[in-house]
């Protein structure tokens, strides 16, 4: 495995599993599990997913102690301000069966998350948390939070994958510190990217599949990934990107298929609280 070091010190594995949209608990749990068997350490999941207790219940199953985890929670929309929020995270972490978390992220930059993000700073300078950030905040709303709060965010989990490299934030997470989280680095599927051309010819080269260029595309910019799969095979296969290196020529080939958008939704987009809270 390798490690990045957020800029409070605290050490973040540089691939992790995401669970979103796994929402039946029991297969989740069993997915969890299975993940932690193969190696991995770094499980990233929201009071939003719906499947907080099912994460909790499989790191206990595994008899690892807690300390080898780095669990990350998010702060959901419909629990914005301070005190929802930090009543939020405590049940977080009653779900997860934990009495610290290693991150919290206010998962959108919507209703009060001026308020959810003090009250994330608080759990920090309580020590219930390791490391705060935020999720899906673009330049003005990342400026915006750091000039009118103490802690500058460690870290910040925004869509990002070929298609949507990031670049226009990439410089705002440099000038603070901030460590970048890419979401789903397979675009969870879109545009046919498991059979594009140009990634299946560099994988290739090095005997790996697309989903391992993609992840070691990001990896060498030490940008943290957190892929969802719930089949084993895929589970080892994407944990096993530790062995070969891009060259800068596939690396300066692959940062060409970026198109500058994401895939997903538009902040900017006003029907998108509308489908966010219903
Ligand atoms: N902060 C946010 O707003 C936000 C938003 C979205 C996601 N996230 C986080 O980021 C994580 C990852 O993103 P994501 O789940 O949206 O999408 P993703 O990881 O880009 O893609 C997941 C999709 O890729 C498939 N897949 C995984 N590994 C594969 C492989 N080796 N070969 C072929 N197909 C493969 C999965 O299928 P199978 O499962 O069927 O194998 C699934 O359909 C989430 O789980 C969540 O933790 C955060």
């Amino acid at each position: 495995m390798e490690y990045v070091n957020l800029h409070n010190g605290v050490v973040m594995p540089k691939l992790g599993f995401g669970v979103y949209q796994i929402k039946d608990l029991e297969e989740c749990e069993r997915v969890v599990f299975d993940a932690i068997q193969i190696g991995y350490r770094l499980f990233d999941t929201a009071q939003r997913y719906h499947n907080e207790e099912a994460v909790g219940n499989a790191i206990l199953k595994s008899k690892i102690p807690r300390e080898e985890f780095f669990i990350t929670t998010k702060v959901w929309v419909d629990s914005s301000g301070e005190e929802l929020a930090y009543a939020s995270v405590l049940e977080s972490m009653k779900k997860l069966k934990t009495d610290y978390l290693d991150l919290v992220l206010i998962h959108q930059p919507f209703g009060d998350y001026y308020g959810s993000y003090r009250a994330i700073e608080k759990l920090y300078q309580e020590g219930k948390v390791k490391a705060i950030g935020v999720s899906n905040f673009y330049p003005d709303r990342l400026v915006d939070l750091i000039t009118f709060h103490k802690i500058i965010p460690m870290v910040n989990q925004v869509e990002t994958h070929p298609f949507y490299q990031q670049e226009e934030l990439k410089p705002y997470l440099k000038q603070y510190h901030i460590q970048h989280e890419s979401w789903g680095p397979f675009a969870e599927g879109k545009n046919d990217i498991f059979e594009n051309p140009l990634l299946k010819q560099i994988g290739e080269k090095y005997q790996k599949s697309v989903a391992q260029v993609i992840l070691k595309f990001f990896l060498q910019q030490n940008i943290v990934v957190i892929p969802k799969t719930v089949h084993l095979s895929r589970m080892k296969e994407n944990f096993d990107v530790f062995d070969f290196s891009l060259s800068e020529e596939d690396m300066k080939q692959i940062k060409s298929m970026d198109q500058k958008k994401g895939l997903f939704y538009s902040l900017q987009d006003p029907s998108l609280l509308d489908r966010f809270l219903n």
